[in-house]
């Protein structure tokens, strides 16, 4: 089994050119797929409120969902660097707050780190969550909670005005104290002149390459997630499709009678059949 990685392994990969590949998870089968299948890097992102909840956007979430969420990961990648999302509403009202609920994540669901959005606007919370000794990541660019302001899910920094902002919050982000940079859905050559830029690592979704790895939602990839899917992600597996026509099998075979067959079935102790069909009739 691969060692665990942590920050000082981030940094070396970064110095190597070595790009980071993780994906959100949500829940303990598929933390135990991503840790099978070598991801370096796990994100309990708060993308739950649509891919697990059915919620339109991220705004519902609370931070007990994620907490519930970020233990079911736990369990199911116990040796994988996982990253804990802040909900919306858990670190923008005060200080003190934020660092508060940044330390339940560690505390009650073992997480590695926190994440939450925002460059310069964010950039106390970040500061005082990160000289509480916490790990936390930024996230620019495209930040999903606050897709109102922004007019929707839209790409940022396409411009040179929108890019100077997206710059801005990613200088901001690292002078807090943050120890890596998610930057999502802006133009490749803005994304690897912020990596290039910076010395903390920066991971980009949506936003291209050449970075310092590659974030994608599991449930976009693997076609679980229906509504719609971000020009960004490729599809990996279509295991919403196989999903359906698994239960669409299935129905039909209890419909028709073709389930259950006797190899699905338990059966009675050998040589009591006839005193089990006696007992039976007793109740007839
Ligand atoms: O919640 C999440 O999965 C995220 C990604 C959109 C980066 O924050």
């Amino acid at each position: 089994m691969a060692k665990k990685k942590g920050r000082l392994d981030f940094i070396k990969m970064k110095e190597a050119h070595e790009q980071v590949a993780w994906v959100t998870a949500y829940d303990f089968p598929t933390a135990q797929f991503a840790e099978a299948a070598g991801m370096d890097m796990i994100l309990v992102g708060d993308s739950l409120g649509m891919c697990v909840l059915g919620y339109q956007g991220t705004i519902p979430v609370t931070m007990a969902d994620c907490i519930s969420h970020c233990q079911s990961v736990r369990r199911g990648a116990p040796n994988t660097f996982c990253v804990g999302d802040m909900p919306f509403g858990s670190y923008q009202i005060t200080n003190a707050e934020a660092v508060a609920n940044a330390a339940r994540f560690l505390k009650e669901a073992d997480m590695d780190a926190i994440k939450l959005e925002g460059g310069l606007r964010t950039a106390g919370a970040l500061k005082a969550i990160a000289d509480a000794g916490i790990l936390a990541m930024g996230h620019i660019g495209l930040t999903p909670q606050s897709s109102g302001p922004l007019g929707g899910f839209k790409a940022q920094g396409l411009d040179p005005d929108s890019a100077r902002f997206v710059i801005e919050d990613a200088l901001a982000v690292q002078s807090a104290g943050a120890y890596a940079l998610l930057v999502e859905a802006v133009p490749p050559e803005l994304c690897s002149f912020i990596a290039k830029k910076l010395t903390i690592p920066v991971y980009s979704i949506g936003a291209g390459g050449p970075c310092d790895g590659q974030l994608l939602i599991s449930s976009d990839m693997i076609g679980m997630f229906q509504s719609f899917t971000p020009k960004f992600v490729k599809v990996y597996a279509h295991v919403g499709e196989e999903i359906t026509n698994a239960f669409k099998e299935y129905v039909n075979d209890v419909h028709t009678g073709a389930f259950p067959t006797d190899e699905y079935c338990y059966h009675i102790r050998k040589g009591m059949e006839e005193e089990y069909s006696q007992m039976l009739k007793e109740y007839e």
